[in-house]
């Protein structure tokens, strides 16, 4: 491409060193719908005639289908995707081929292949997070009774339905939407026209180009434009934070899988087996989300840090976007699929999770606000409920078997009522403030999400 100027031919080493076509092949589809816009606007312009915009679009169709088949032979002299196409369209049609790149650089090219190509991933991977909360709501529906203790710290908390504890991962999934799409608006910004810094003297009808190609706006700084990857790092760090997510509900269920906690069965589909010890059945697939998390951060860094020590506009440094980028929505979006898959396939042991809930300490905030609702000050009455505890640790009894009197002497307050504090049914049902887990906020909660996600 650059044969005018060059007496010697390239180093083979930096042929394979500078190449980016094994990783950049994946454009083609938008690099050739940048190329077809591109062309148009060209034909407006009186650079290409009719005609040879007609072979030009045909020549591109004809090698995004060799593409998609597998047929085209990609070759890494050419470095990447923009000149692997670009020479063999000129290969095919000739002349018409060769005005292409009139008015274009590969800076400006390669900006809008990776926008058009964040857009299309964005759409993608919302419609995963739908369908991981749609499993995630499914699940709870299935197990709609399913009591568990909720943990601060590790250690049991307060009652709550299992429900209530996979709802709170369907808003996270909801946040990571909510950021993918508010970031579209950053992607969607068309940047072809800025050349390969300052535009071109053959001054192109940028509206036209970015109408065709369903851009809301157009780039307003031709510099800016060609050494902008804010919106990589930007969706880097989108899909970082489903990583974190997603790894937090590893731990969860990790733990849960646990003979120690025994809370869910994974089915066989979803777990490994151990090679040596018979009895094992492992949640391999939380476990490698738990560990990709670390690779979703860390190719973050990576763009970060190749970002921050840029000079003014392109510098070819901008080609180590791809690895990280591309790696990550593999990773990302393959996490999700299977994720969903094992949710749909997770059982929830119902008697150990009702079993874990039999821990009167459980009920002891609820003793506590039993007092308040007598009028004793809060503070006070978590000193008695604390007393209160020390006592049964001490006496090896439980809140359910201390007698009423000895309930008084703690304080005047209680009655016979406290009794009827110790059952996870009214305790549920008694925590009914917005978003807390009572049953019909929940089963509200699990209607409401599957109205909105629909079927998928
Ligand atoms: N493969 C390059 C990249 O991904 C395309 C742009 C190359 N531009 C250049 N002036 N060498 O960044």
């Amino acid at each position: 491409m650059w044969k005018g100027r060059f007496k010697e031919a390239t180093s083979s080493l930096l042929t394979n060193y500078g190449e980016s076509i094994s990783l950049d092949w994946r454009l083609y589809r938008h690099d050739i719908a940048g190329s077809c816009a591109h062309a148009r606007a060209l034909e407006r312009k009186g650079i290409l005639n009719s005609d040879e915009l007609g072979q030009i679009i045909d020549g591109l169709e004809a090698i995004e289908d060799e593409i998609t088949a597998g047929e085209f032979e990609f070759d890494i002299e050419l470095e990447d995707i923009h000149m692997n196409i670009e020479a063999n369209l000129t290969k095919r049609i000739g002349n018409a081929g060769a005005k292409l790149h009139t008015a274009r650089s590969r800076n400006d090219q390669v900006a809008l292949d990776v926008r058009l190509y964040c857009r299309d991933e964005t759409a993608r991977m919302v419609t995963r997070l739908r369908n991981i909360q749609r499993s995630l709501v499914n699940c709870g529906e299935k197990f709609s009774a399913a009591v568990l203790p909720g943990y601060t710290h590790l250690q049991r908390g307060q009652p709550i339905l299992f429900a209530h504890h996979l709802l709170a991962y369907v808003e996270m999934f909801e946040r990571d939407a909510g950021r993918l799409g508010h970031s579209l608006e950053r992607i969607n910004v068309m940047p072809l026209g800025s050349g390969a810094l300052a535009g071109s003297t053959i001054v192109l009808d940028r509206d036209f180009i970015a109408e065709q190609l369903g851009f809301k706006a157009i780039s307003q700084n031709s510099m800016d434009a060609v050494s902008d990857r804010d919106f990589v790092a930007e969706f880097l760090f989108n899909l970082a934070m489903i990583g974190t997510h997603l790894s937090r509900l590893s731990e969860d269920i990790i733990l849960w899988c646990t003979t120690e906690f025994g809370f869910v069965t994974l089915s066989d589909a979803h777990t490994t087996g151990s090679s040596l010890m018979p009895q094992k059945k492992n949640p391999d697939i939380a476990e490698l989300t738990r560990g990709k998390s670390g690779r979703l951060y860390g190719n973050l860094m990576s763009v970060l840090t190749t970002l921050k020590g840029l000079p003014m506009t392109y510098n070819r440094d901008l080609q180590e976007d791809k690895q990280p980028l591309f790696d990550s929505i593999d990773t990302t979006g393959a996490a999700l699929d299977i994720f969903a898959e094992m949710i749909d396939g997770m059982q929830v042991n119902e008697a150990t999770t009702r079993e874990a809930c039999s821990d009167p300490l459980l009920f002891a905030t609820d003793i506590a606000d039993y007092l308040v609702e007598k009028g004793v000050a809060f503070r006070t009455a978590h000193e008695v409920v604390g007393k209160l505890t020390a006592y049964c640790v001490e006496h090896g009894v439980a809140f359910p078997e201390i007698k009423l009197d000895t309930y008084k002497e703690f304080s005047p307050e209680f009655e016979e009522s406290v009794f009827s504090l110790f059952e996870i049914g009214s305790a549920l049902a008694a925590r009914k403030a917005i978003g807390a887990p009572s049953p019909e906020n929940v089963a509200e909660k699990l209607s409401c999400w599957k109205k909105k996600l629909g079927k998928g």
